[in-house]
């Protein structure tokens, strides 16, 4: 079969989120598509932890997936452009419909990823999927419909809504989350002393590519951890090998000082320098989302830190127009210092009612 995902036509574009942030989701994509002269509306679903843009004219899956990129949204976690809706899915047999509307897409798949969105109240949902996904894979196998090898096709994104209907969808894998829901599994490293660690981790994971993380982050580098105690962000740079200064007025965990890769520093965050330079900068400290933008980018734009990696904490109302302040006032710094710079914003499977960034100043030109 000629793959021929560029002309599959897509109807809606379907998005997960964390729940209780469907507005932000959906005010995110829609700004995009309102940019590129795409008109759609969104249903409500409150706390649902998905979002679903139906528009009002098909477009080619090759155009969405330009138009609208996973990497330029911040609370989308998982991202496809939907072409087909079933209901009436029976328990006794999933997979054969299933099979039979994906066939419409014309083109065999790179991946079968059977999703629910997040939440306790989807949580049979999404144990429904798990399920789903052996057997879903020795069906589309068997009628070759599944190429693995071949990833530059395209994934195929099944949502379950309900035990009986599915939305189905495409995605890129550039332009998707490797992972189903796009949630990250990562287990709590017995060692740290917090479960914050996992949010660094996740952060690194997520914010950065595998090839980016391994240029940029390297043992025997140094990094300054703002806000630190009790060190979980700490201990996640120690273990690969970064020596770090932690500071905090608060007490860091002594499994995180006798790693002997920490020194803690029991200062100011906003007002502490570092002697020299360091290789990164990250800093998790509980105050105004502004203030620490201002923070972050002053280091970076100034040369203090090639890299920061760091929260912002939300308020409750106007969280898009929070963020938007916050990418214009890092903005504002790095035109001072005539640089440009790489932000990245992503609410985290581990981030609550705030968002994790990746800044760096780039070559200009
Ligand atoms: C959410 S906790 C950090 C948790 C830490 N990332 C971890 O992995 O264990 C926030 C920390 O920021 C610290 N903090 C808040 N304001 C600060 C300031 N102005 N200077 C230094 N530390 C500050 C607090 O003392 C607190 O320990």
């Amino acid at each position: 079969m000629t793959p021929q995902s560029g002309i599959v036509e897509c109807r809606f574009v379907m998005a997960l989120c964390r729940p209780g942030f469907e507005g932000e989701c959906a005010g995110e994509l829609i700004a995009r598509l309102d940019h590129c002269a795409i008109d759609g509306r969104h249903g409500a679903f409150p706390r649902s932890g998905q979002v679903r843009i139906d528009l009002d004219n098909i477009h080619p899956f090759d155009f969405l997936d330009r138009a609208i990129r996973l990497a330029a949204l911040t609370f989308v976690r998982q991202l496809s452009f939907g072409f087909a809706d079933i209901d009436g899915l029976a328990d006794k047999d999933r997979v054969s419909p299933l099979l039979v509307a994906a066939r419409k897409a014309g083109t065999p798949f790179s991946a079968i990823l059977p999703e629910a969105a997040d939440g306790t109240a989807q949580r049979p949902l999404a144990a429904l999927a798990r399920r789903l996904q052996a057997p879903l894979d020795r069906a589309f196998e068997k009628h070759h419909l599944l190429r693995p090898r071949r990833t530059q096709l395209p994934r195929l994104n099944i949502l379950l809504a309900a035990p009986e209907r599915a939305w189905l969808g495409l995605s890129s894998a550039a332009n998707g989350s490797p992972w189903p829901m796009g949630i990250p599994r990562l287990r709590m490293p017995s060692r740290s002393p917090s479960r914050a660690t996992l949010k660094l981790a996740e952060a690194l994971l997520t914010l950065l590519t595998t090839a980016e993380l391994e240029a940029a982050m390297r043992p025997g580098q140094r990094a300054v951890d703002l806000g630190a105690a009790p060190g979980g962000w700490s201990w996640q740079l120690a273990n690969r090998g970064l020596r770090v200064t932690a500071v905090d007025n608060g007490a860091m965990s002594p499994q995180v000082l006798a790693t002997g890769m920490v020194e803690h520093v029991r200062a100011d965050g906003f007002t502490w320098r570092p002697a020299t330079g360091v290789d990164w900068l990250v800093c998790d400290m509980v105050e105004q989302p502004a203030r620490i933008s201002r923070l972050m980018a002053d280091w970076v734009a100034s040369g203090r830190a090639r890299r920061a990696i760091f929260n912002l904490k939300l308020p409750m109302k106007k969280r898009l127009a929070e963020i938007e302040n916050c990418r214009r006032l890092i903005g504002r710094r790095f035109a001072q210092a005539s640089t440009d710079f790489d932000l990245r914003l992503r609410q985290l499977y581990h981030d609550r009612e705030e968002v994790t960034a990746y800044l760096a100043a780039c070559p200009s030109g």
